[in-house]
């Protein structure tokens, strides 16, 4: 059976009814006596887009091998798509597309021979293989390019190609390890358009990136992995709500109002010149809505009102190269 047909239906259930592409336990994985996965636990939802970020070295890319069967976990359990990774590693290669950190095109060959290449390696008919291959190389923009060596092709036509033959199989779960590195802007957002429309059909897309408007922008969770194990997961909101520096600001035209405001929240940081206040908030509708509730106490009017929530930057630094402490108390 061509794995283009294989339906969601390898996938395992949770106990609140709804299926888990991916699911791992107490992962572990040392190379000589450096140890890179301390134990690694995940639940990644069928048709969810899970990131995983981490700084270089972090052990992004050995999550994604061992998942995909390319090497093999010292310790721990887990399921790809209903098969169990020591016990079916053929099972979960057939559940899966992966496009790896480094490139798997072959330079020799034309965009369109890679392509029918994997047709082949799916067991695609000729006939088939050919229909999808110009249907990806269409999408990716690469039809104009089909026919020339891949040797000739900028990095990120590269990076497209390489892609595109990871969907040649029409997997249900796709690892892309930095499916974006490399790639100008607008075909970043092609890459996201795609992944988006890849999810809409029920894929799960299990991706790694150093960009963090990326995982932003489409996860549903992210996990930040640090010094072996996972420091924070959540979805973007959550992460951003584990650090300080959120805060609410407070903008005022008439210097008078401000200095009685001033007076009033004399808690309040303030700067003078640009005649605002900033209260510490974590962002959450409870606290907005106690800060506000307060203001119209104490009888504070402002201009504009708006909320700082720290970015996903902020998060990243925090947890990753901060103090034991900041680590600490994020997780
Ligand atoms: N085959 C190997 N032999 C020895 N050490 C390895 C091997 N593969 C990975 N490592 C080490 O494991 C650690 C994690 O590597 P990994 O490639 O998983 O990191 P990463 O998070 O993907 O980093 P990057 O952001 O640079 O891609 C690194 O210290 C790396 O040197
Ligand atoms: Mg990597």
């Amino acid at each position: 059976m061509p794995s283009y047909v294989m339906s969601t239906s390898t996938s395992t259930s949770d106990p609140n009814g709804s299926t888990v592409a991916v699911s791992a336990v107490g992962l572990r994985k040392s190379y000589g006596d450096k140890v890179v996965l301390d134990g690694i636990d995940l639940r990644i939802p069928t048709g969810s887009v899970f990131a995983l970020l981490g700084p270089n070295g972090a052990g992004k890319t050995t999550v994604v091998k061992i998942l995909s069967t390319l090497v093999s976990a010292d310790d721990g359990q887990a399921l790809v798509g209903g098969h169990d990774l020591a016990a079916d590693p053929q099972g979960v290669r057939a559940a899966i597309g992966v496009t790896g950190q480094f490139s798997a095109v072959d330079g020799l060959i034309t965009g369109e021979e890679n392509m029918l290449l994997m047709a082949d390696l799916h067991h695609l008919s000729r006939r088939d293989g050919r229909g999808i291959a110009g249907e990806l190389l269409e999408r990716f923009d690469l039809t104009e390019a089909a026919n020339k060596p891949a040797s000739t092709y900028s990095g990120g036509m590269k990076r497209r190609l390489d892609i595109a033959m990871t969907l040649v199989g029409s997997a249900r779960i796709i690892f892309l390890d930095e499916p974006t590195t490399g790639l100008d802007p607008r075909a970043r957002h092609t890459m996201w358009q795609i992944i988006r429309d890849l999810v809409s059909d029920g894929v799960t897309v299990f991706l790694t990136t150093q960009y963090l408007d990326e995982a932003d922008e489409l996860a549903d969770r992210i996990a930040v992995l640090n010094d072996g194990r996972i420091v924070a997961e959540g979805t973007a909101e959550e992460l951003k709500r584990l650090i300080p520096g959120g805060h609410v600001r407070l903008g005022f035209t008439d210097p008078d109002t401000y200095r009685s405001a001033a007076s009033t929240l004399g808690e309040a940081s303030h700067d003078d010149e640009a005649l605002t206040l900033q209260l510490p908030s974590d962002g959450s509708q409870r606290e907005l809505r106690s800060i506000l509730d307060w203001l119209d106490a104490a009888g504070v009017e402002a201009d504009e009102l708006t909320v700082h929530t720290p970015d996903l930057d902020d998060v990243f630094f925090a947890l990753t190269g901060g103090t034991d402490q900041t680590k600490e108390s994020a997780r």
